[in-house]
């Protein structure tokens, strides 16, 4: 028990500009979501706490994952999620259709079976088989996105098309990051991915190193644009910059302008928190919410879109 609990979570970076939220709601939510975390860390262990943190945000329907999932091409809903504890332990889902909550179904692939990432329909038939809660479909919400965005002329680039989808979206993605009592570390992401995907796109959400990273030193969770996240690595790259500069603040920064001269702004963000219980965060989007606090303390949020 020598560790103070820690829980930080985002809210997804991008614009997260006209959209048709109550920041307040928003505000409320990525709080609450914290102090479920710090409320479970007095009976489990970091891995359940950012699960729970993480699918109390899904369930919020007010962000892309889970609930709020953002509709593919064809208007239907497809996400991925993944987590990893310090201890190496890993696992994520890709494309799943049926669970309400992702980030449980990556947890079970994690911790009951011998694989890293399970996809598409037969990893939704192991979530039907295990009793997991089934998705409700499309949130109003993200049909009224779909609707409005079919109506744009496509864009150029492939990252021209989806910086154009996440300004069109505001923003993307869910994340966690959790110190427990015993020094465990863990990480996580949730998302629906991108608006007007191709159906069968995978983004970094389900990919360990990518949208989420761990080791007995530090843990990452990213959220931007998942193409750049995965051939760069985000996660991993930040655990690697750390260990060679050993300043958090400086290993957080240095990953989001390595990624912005290599990929321009707008593409990432990222939480980060070490075993000493240090908490950064940074993103070259204009704005990702995100909150933290360590057990016993109130949780304070940051990185609001400027009014
Ligand atoms: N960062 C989430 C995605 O691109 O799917």
């Amino acid at each position: 028990m020598g560790f103070k609990p820690v829980v930080v979570v985002h809210g997804g970076a991008g614009v997260w500009r006209g959209l048709d939220l109550d920041m307040g709601a928003v505000v409320k939510t990525l709080k609450e979501a914290v102090m479920i975390g710090l409320d479970v860390s007095r009976s489990g262990g970091c891995l359940d706490m950012v699960v729970e943190a993480i699918a109390f945000l899904e369930d919020s329907g007010l962000f892309n994952a889970g609930v709020g999932s953002v509709l593919d091409y064809v208007g239907g809903v497809s996400m991925d999620a993944g987590v990893m504890i310090s201890s190496g332990r890993a696992g994520g889902v890709a494309a799943v259709t049926y669970p309400r909550n992702p980030i449980r179904l990556a947890r079970i692939v994690a911790e009951k079976t011998p694989h890293i990432i399970m996809a598409g329909p037969r990893a939704d038939e192991l979530a039907a088989k295990l009793g997991l809660e089934k998705h409700p479909g499309p949130h109003w919400r993200s049909v009224e996105r779909w609707k409005t965005a079919r109506l744009k002329p496509p864009q150029s680039t492939w990252i021209a098309r989806r910086i154009e989808s996440a300004k069109a979206l505001g923003y993307d993605t869910v994340g966690a990051v959790a110190l427990d009592s015993n020094g465990c570390l863990a990480a996580g992401a949730s998302t629906g991915g991108v608006l007007l995907k191709l159906p069968g796109r995978v983004g970094d959400s389900c990919i360990p190193g990518a949208g989420f990273y761990a080791n007995g030193k530090v843990a990452a969770s990213a959220t931007g644009i998942g193409e750049t996240i995965i051939m760069s690595m985000s996660s991993l790259r930040l655990a690697q910059l750390y260990e060679i500069v050993g300043v958090l603040r400086d290993a957080v920064e240095l990953t989001v302008r390595e990624h912005t001269m290599r990929w321009g702004p707008g593409t990432l963000g990222l939480i980060a928190l070490s075993s000493r219980g240090e908490v950064e965060a940074s993103y070259n989007t204009e704005a990702m919410p995100w909150a933290s606090a360590s057990l016993g303390e109130e949780p304070r949020v940051s990185g609001l879109p400027i009014a």
